[in-house]
């Protein structure tokens, strides 16, 4: 995969900047950060950026500002360009160089309240629902067309800044998202519309599945050689494993998804089980995965789910079916040796933070249910 050399533009704290930063550690995320510039001298975001080991310019203003950022982007072969808090209106060079390739995020569902604490203003409005808009960046303020946006309740925030607290957390999840799919080009505009192209490389109707579920055994080997590859199948329908998963995706294309083949640990795979903390951060809280036979799965496991995720994000599927309780997959609840624990699997871990909707064996109903362990 090809990935666009990003660049970020800073003025502050930098938090979402550092949600892309987070994002581009993966390296099937699509974009590669370059550089980051900021226009203020002391902003915490630049030091923030060399923590991730990425160069970090702080460009004075004046009035050859547009000029010299395009230097320092062009020299960089800059292709794709993030505004995370940059406090200053874009114009003339830059929007020229960089037509169309420039987005920004704002803290409201826009049009409502562009331009300055968009947060306060919401709060003052006294509305119920606000949220956060990404945009392409155009030569006035918040003013280019949107290409995503997520809502916030607020109606039970009590001030301003509860209200920003809300609505950056959503912001960190829809910002790299976006500009993932945007590098990938999966928007198309007319005017001020923009559509998303439904259909990843593979077609529209199309989703994952880990194919712990719903696969006879002689249909896995099937699986794994089309999850190695990347490439979907369509499901004959007649795996008896578990009826209310495969009605749903009979005669439909799915690519079927394991972390653990692509953690490279298939073959043959002994059952895993979570051990140490459990919880949605269990992951970053040390859990281990340990393999029946008691070798420690855990790097493999993790490797695997972070490639599933790119090949989910770059096949354009809209829709995953999870194998509950499975280590690497379970939504609610995994093994662990105390029995069925919450939290979730590393790769659903990583799913929580993209725009797919994520569903288990368990959303579809079936009048069989021996095998859904
Ligand atoms: C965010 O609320 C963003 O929407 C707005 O400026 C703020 C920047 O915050 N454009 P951070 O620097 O990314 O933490």
């Amino acid at each position: 995969m090809i990935r666009r050399r990003l660049a970020i533009l800073v003025s502050g704290r930098g938090s979402n900047m550092d949600a892309i930063l987070r994002a581009a550690e993966n390296p099937d995320y699509p974009l590669v950060p370059v550089v980051v510039v900021s226009n203020r001298a002391g902003a915490p975001a630049l030091e923030k950026a060399r923590r991730h080991g990425i160069e970090a310019i702080h460009l004075k203003g004046g009035p050859t500002f547009e000029d010299r950022l395009v230097r320092v982007l062009e020299k960089r072969g800059v292709e794709v360009v993030a505004l995370a808090g940059f406090m200053k209106l874009l114009r003339g060079a830059m929007l020229e160089r960089f037509a169309d390739r420039i987005l920004n995020i704002h803290p409201s569902l826009l049009p409502s309240f562009p331009g300055l604490d968009a947060q306060a203003q919401a709060f003052e409005h006294g509305v119920r629902v606000s949220g956060c808009t990404v945009h392409l960046v155009d030569s006035g303020m918040d003013t280019g067309p949107i290409l995503g946006q997520r809502c916030v309740d607020i109606s039970s925030c009590h001030n301003e800044k509860e209200v920003a607290s809300a609505i950056l957390e959503q912001e960190h999840v829809l910002y790299p998202d976006i500009l993932a799919r945007f590098a990938m080009n999966l928007y198309r505009t007319e005017g001020r519309r923009t559509t998303e192209v439904k259909t990843g490389p593979h077609g529209q109707d199309f989703l994952a599945l880990h194919f712990g579920v719903g696969t006879d055994p002689g249909q896995r080997d099937v699986a794994v050689s089309a999850c190695l590859l990347g490439i979907p199948c369509r499901y004959a329908g007649d795996s008896r494993a578990h009826e209310g998963v495969l009605r749903h995706v009979e005669g439909r294309r799915v690519l079927p998804v394991c972390p653990e083949v692509l953690g490279g640990m298939w073959t043959p795979r002994a059952p895993m089980i979570v051990h140490g903390p459990t919880g949605p951060g269990m992951w970053k809280d040390g859990a281990q995965a340990i393999s029946e036979d008691g070798e420690n799965r855990t790097q493999a496991l993790l490797k695997g789910a972070e490639r599933a995720a790119g090949l989910v994000s770059r096949s354009g599927v809209r829709e995953v079916i999870l194998k509950e309780r499975s280590p690497s997959c379970g939504l609610h609840r995994i093994h662990t040796p105390q029995g069925l624990k919450d939290g979730h699997g590393a790769f659903a871990e990583i799913l929580k933070n993209m725009s797919v909707t994520l569903r288990t064996e368990e959303d579809f109903p079936s009048s069989r249910t021996e095998n859904l362990d």
